[in-house]
């Protein structure tokens, strides 16, 4: 593969150029404007409290603005990067900054406010006795009140075709509605930078390129962990593989999907008859 890639070494650490800037960001890590990378995850190992260690020495820059899918099998470390990126976990080794502000409990606020996670569990995200006080919790607890948070509700649910559903209990909900809340949870928010962890799971077809319509139109930083590539290849120029805890590939979507022996090291399968080479990806 042409691509960019990493090697893990012994110790655990990544060498390489992964962590860089992807091909299509802007000039530098920091970007034209010279604001500092929306994500930047330098050597991040974490072990759960059993001892399980799931990550071992994650490097990886995301400059503003910039679409780039986490690939990897079950169980690689996905959702426990993931997890590091608003303070949910505490790096046990490394650093994670977000906009430029190091994730420690002094600034967690503020991260929480520009950082939006979509969980890849709906449940994790819904707590509330109504679809509304779910999607108005955030916007409330950062100060909206009135028509001002009615009107950010309202958004948020039609964006996600899910208005009709408001004054329901979460619970009374299919999975694939759930998902479409938890996204309108977020998207309230109005982050600055949008982390999914498989968003598409889940949805219908029309669901899941309604929520690729939306991606697209927001101007916004997005991380998306996902097992779909063709959505991968259709939302995100680049794409970053984490395999055993290790970033084992960063580099251009398309190529690494047409690099095989990657795909197949890491358990990575396309769907029956597509061909990464030749699917046509809309011009943005
Ligand atoms: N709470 C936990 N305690 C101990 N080990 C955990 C815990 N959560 C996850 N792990 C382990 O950490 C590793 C990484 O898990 P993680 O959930 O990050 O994987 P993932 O890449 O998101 O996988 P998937 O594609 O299945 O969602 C796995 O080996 C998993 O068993
Ligand atoms: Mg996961």
């Amino acid at each position: 593969m042409g691509g960019v890639t990493s090697d893990s070494t012994a110790d655990g650490t990544t060498t390489g150029t992964a962590g860089s800037t992807g091909p299509n960001s802007a000039a530098g890590p920091n970007g034209p404007t010279g604001a500092p990378p929306s994500l930047a995850v330098s050597g991040l190992a974490y072990a759960y409290p059993d001892g399980h260690q799931a990550l071992f020495g994650v490097d990886l820059t995301v400059p503003r603005g910039e679409r780039v899918a986490l690939l990897g099998p079950n169980g690689a470390g996905k959702t426990t990067l993931v997890l590091h990126l608003n303070g949910i976990l505490t790096a046990g080794a490394g650093s994670v900054a977000v906009a430029g502000l190091p994730v420690e409990p002094r600034h967690l606020a503020e991260i929480r406010r520009r950082v939006g996670i979509v969980f890849q569990d709906p449940d994790d995200q819904l707590f509330m006795p109504t679809v509304r006080e779910d999607v108005a919790f955030g916007p409330a607890t950062a100060g909206l009140r009135g028509a001002e948070l009615d009107a950010r509700v309202h958004e948020a649910l039609a964006r996600v075709g899910m208005e009709a559903h408001s004054d329901r209990p979460p619970h009374h909900l299919s999975f694939g509605q759930r998902r479409r809340v938890a996204v309108a949870t977020v998207l309230a928010m109005r982050p600055e930078i949008l982390v999914l962890d498989e968003p598409s799971s889940n949805l219908d077809p029309a669901s899941r390129r309604e929520l690729a319509d939306i991606l697209v139109e927001l101007d916004v930083t997005v991380l998306m962990v996902t097992h779909d590539l063709p959505y991968a290849l259709q939302l995100c120029p680049r794409a970053v593989v984490l395999s055993d805890g290790v970033i084992v590939a960063d580099g251009e979507t398309r190529e690494l999907l047409c690099d095989e022996a990657l795909l197949a090291a890491h358990r990575l399968e396309l769907p029956f008859g597509f061909d990464p080479g030749s699917a046509k990806v809309p011009q943005r």
